[in-house]
């Protein structure tokens, strides 16, 4: 079995670029392949001038943080951070002044003289976090370096490895599967899936123009919805209902052959509540209602269709929506997506 193919990307010197994908799309084997931790059957890996596919993992000057990271369990947390610069033979004094400012940057230097097995998880990873920081390699490669952390520790530290990094201007590529944390840390992201690259490009046009129906799913909390329509003479029909086409996507339709069957994409924040059922586009019944605080999270089912697909939306506050309201929905036509129900092309996006 191949575990990921044809993968080619070049990272700029300084620059911040995210993995993400899906559990098993092969993140950690890239990174590996790039940590020289596994090899790869054929291609090459160049780090700055140099090709290192036979370089030794020990000489690659990569720093790498695991998903399982391991600290040393019979070292304190200050000779935990300092091991490596000792091995290189960094004298003990400038290696406390930088192990304290990794500590002071990291939060941990309330914790420098204790043992592994006296931290929690979240000051563990801290600490593995620290002992790659600490070594000023030329690469930083992190695999999930926040999975252990609860969700506000998650966010500090997220927060603060994004100051490290504009701080400190390492190169660093990060795996994750949480597209928050990809959306807020990369300068570029690379979407993977079943071992392959969908698209590489900034957060945004990501998050605008996805180049297929995996990433536009992906990317986006809740995800996009996905309605399966027909597509006849600028008129989408979802169901017995009829959305009408903006002209920029019908031109765009136009020049495509056989279109029958799409895929419409249409985010959660882009579909409203309307009163009437003359401005709606789609009928539907709300399922779920999820208060959020700032908004609702309403789930619910379209009407009129023999398949019935879930669809999200967000509801304001005052729109007091309960279980089993018919509900009259307004979509956003500018914002729709259009893709190939087969390959899952984007044919078309705002
Ligand atoms: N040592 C191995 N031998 C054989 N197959 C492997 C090995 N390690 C990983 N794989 C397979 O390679 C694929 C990619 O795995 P990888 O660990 O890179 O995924 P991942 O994207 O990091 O997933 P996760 O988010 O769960 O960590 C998976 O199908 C996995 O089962
Ligand atoms: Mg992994």
């Amino acid at each position: 079995m191949t575990a990921v193919a044809e993968i080619t990307f070049e990272v700029p010197d300084g620059q911040f670029w995210v993995l993400v994908g899906p559990s098993g799309c092969g993140k950690s084997t890239i990174l590996r392949i790039i940590a020289g931790l596994d090899r790869a059957t054929s291609g090459t890996v160049w780090i700055g001038e140099q090709v290192v596919n036979h370089v030794p993992a020990r000489q690659r000057d990569v720093a790498m943080v695991f998903q399982n990271y391991a600290l040393y369990p019979h070292m304190t947390v200050a000779e935990n951070l300092g091991f490596g610069l000792q091995m290189r033979g960094v004298d003990p004094q400038t290696r406390r002044k930088q192990v304290e400012a990794v500590a002071d940057a990291l939060n941990l230097s309330a914790l420098l003289d204790r043992k592994p097995r006296q931290l929690s998880g979240g000051q563990q990873q801290r600490v593995a976090l620290g002992r790659a920081i600490v070594r000023q390699p030329q690469v930083f490669l992190l695999d999930e370096p926040l999975s252990n952390l609860d969700a506000q520790l998650r966010d500090d530290t997220r927060a603060e490895l994004k100051q490290l990094h504009q701080r400190l201007g390492v190169t660093t590529i990060y795996v994750t599967h949480d597209q928050v944390e990809a959306m807020t840390l990369a300068d570029q992201i690379v979407v993977l899936d079943r071992g392959r690259i969908q698209q590489i490009s900034d957060p945004q046009t990501l998050y605008n123009q996805p180049a297929n129906q995996m990433v536009a799913t992906f990317l986006g909390s809740p995800p996009m919805n996905i309605l399966p329509a027909t597509y006849k003479q600028g008129e989408f029909r979802v169901g017995q209902h009829s959305v009408p086409c903006p002209d920029r996507l019908r031109l765009l339709l136009q020049t495509l052959p056989n279109l029958d069957s799409v895929h419409l994409g249409i985010r959660p924040e882009h579909v409203h509540i309307v009163p009437a059922a003359e401005a709606a586009h789609l009928n539907a019944e709300a399922i779920v209602v999820e208060p959020l605080g700032r908004e609702s999270l309403v789930r619910a089912r379209w009407l009129g269709s023999a398949v019935t697909p879930v669809l999200t939306l967000h509801a304001a506050p005052q729109q007091l929506v309960r279980p089993g309201d018919r509900l009259f929905l307004q979509f956003d036509l500018d914002q729709l997506h259009v893709f190939d129900p087969a390959s899952g092309k984007t044919l078309g996006y705002p």
